[in-house]
């Protein structure tokens, strides 16, 4: 382990057989962090945190990195570089090891490389309570750009008079990332075509035109859309929401009362934070974990 007096770290490019190791890792910090806080972990087991991080490790256009000390891995951090905008995280580290300096190695190490591929900036998101990330992410030059809600829950009203939900098609790839423009400055396109292919992804289309589209409605996916109504129809069309919740801009109250009045419920309150370009999105939107 790294300590005050042993400070020897060294961070080297992740490989997919560092995935148990590092899903272990990831689920006992998130898991040590959140139980200390009263809140449910993020990851429901190991398992869960391994999958993520080996889908992550072996995604091309993800860049992922481990932390060693003495030849034993202490913690890995993430970067999804496939946007002009780069998205950061997980980032964990070894209980044992936190708090010693290697969380801002990490974090050092995806920022470079972002700053190298990722011309128009980075983000993260953060979860709210944990005041160490908040400080060590702020010391690092990002700056809070809004507080999200994570929802959890069936809604109620499962459809909104007008709007059509279906799953996305590769012929709505175009227009998506054309709303996406419009409503942030950029797109997402490489994520929401690997959506597409998956299968995960939805639009939601109405006066015979589509106004909204999600990669998924998940902790790990992102939606954007013209109008509210056209995010309730697809926050309504979904079965279940994947990992903890969706995440959905807190200072978007319309929105966020009909999700209450709707039978969702508040798992914990996040920051999205970011370095770089940032405009006020015009229009509704949820971003991802990595957004
Ligand atoms: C968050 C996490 C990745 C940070 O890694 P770490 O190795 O513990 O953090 P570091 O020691 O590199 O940096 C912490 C910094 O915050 C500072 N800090 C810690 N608590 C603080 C507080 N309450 N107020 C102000 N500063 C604080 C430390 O002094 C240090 O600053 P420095 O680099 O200027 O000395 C790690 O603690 C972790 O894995 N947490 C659990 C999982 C998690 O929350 N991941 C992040 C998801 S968003």
């Amino acid at each position: 382990m790294p300590s005050k007096t042993n400070p020897q770290v060294v961070v080297r490019v992740a490989t997919p057989a560092d995935s148990s190791v590092c899903g272990q890792i990831c689920y006992d910090a998130f898991s040590t962090l959140s139980s200390k806080h009263g809140f449910p972990c993020d990851f429901p087991g190991p398992e869960a945190a391994t999958g993520v991080l080996s889908m992550l490790f072996s995604s091309p256009g993800v860049y992922c990195v481990v932390a060693e000390s003495e030849g034993r891995i202490v913690g890995s951090n993430c970067l999804d570089e496939r946007a002009m905008i780069g998205g950061i995280g997980p980032i964990t580290i070894d209980p044992g090891a936190q708090n010693l300096g290697v969380g801002r190695m990490l974090m050092q190490a995806v920022m470079d490389r972002a700053n190298e591929r990722c011309p128009a900036g980075m983000r993260l998101v953060q979860a709210a309570y944990h005041n160490r990330s908040l400080a060590l992410y702020t010391s690092l030059g990002f700056d809070i750009r809004e507080p999200l809600c994570c929802l959890q829950g069936r809604p109620r009203e499962r459809s909104v008079a007008g709007c059509a939900v279906r799953p996305a098609q590769p012929t709505d790839l175009e227009t998506c990332n054309g709303l996406s423009r419009r409503v942030h400055g950029f797109d997402r396109g490489a994520d929401l075509k690997q959506a597409i292919k998956e299968k995960t992804a939805i639009v939601v289309e109405r006066a015979g035109r589509v106004t909204g589209y999600a990669t998924s409605m998940a902790f790990f996916g992102h939606a954007t859309a013209e109008t509210n109504l056209d995010m309730q129809a697809m926050i309504g069309s979904a079965e279940s929401f994947g990992g903890p919740g969706i995440l959905l801009p807190s200072r978007n109250s319309a929105l966020l009362r009909w999700c209450l009045a709707n039978d969702l419920h508040v798992v914990q309150t996040m920051t999205l934070m970011s370095i770089g370009l940032y405009n006020e999105p015009a229009g509704a939107w949820l971003p991802s974990i990595l957004f």
